[in-house]
């Protein structure tokens, strides 16, 4: 970033991350909870994948495009470990199943966020 003269900004509140917090079920038996959370996390790493990968495909910068590139590779690999967790430890149907449910909540959620600039969500 330096090189390029960025600087780091402040970190923001993340809409799309708090929303996901909302749904996610809490309390209750603690299977209940590790499924949530590992397809929580399951989640965001899928779409920090999907972002990675577009910006790699959108760039013209080869340093950048390789950078995202290994980016994307590295997050996909993140998403399937969570995902692969809770089908070491929960039935792969139960799993399937709630899965189905984070995306359709995403699904809805996302289009009710503000769209803005300053972020991929
Ligand atoms: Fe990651």
């Amino acid at each position: 970033m330096k090189k390029r003269g960025f600087a780091l900004g402040k970190q923001r509140k993340d809409a799309y991350v708090n929303e996901l917090m909302n749904f996610q079920q809490r309390g209750g038996a603690p299977d209940v909870v590790l499924l949530d959370r590992l397809l929580q996390f399951a989640l965001i790493e899928a779409r920090s994948a999907e972002r990675f990968r577009l910006l790699s495909e959108g760039l013209e910068d080869a340093y950048l495009k390789e950078f995202y590139r290994k980016f994307m590779i590295s997050e996909a690999g993140h998403y399937r470990l969570f995902i692969d967790l809770a089908n070491e430890y929960l039935p792969e149907e139960r799993v399937r199943q709630r899965w189905t449910e984070w995306l359709e909540f995403e699904a809805d959620m996302i289009t009710k966020l503000p769209v803005r600039g300053d972020r991929m969500h």
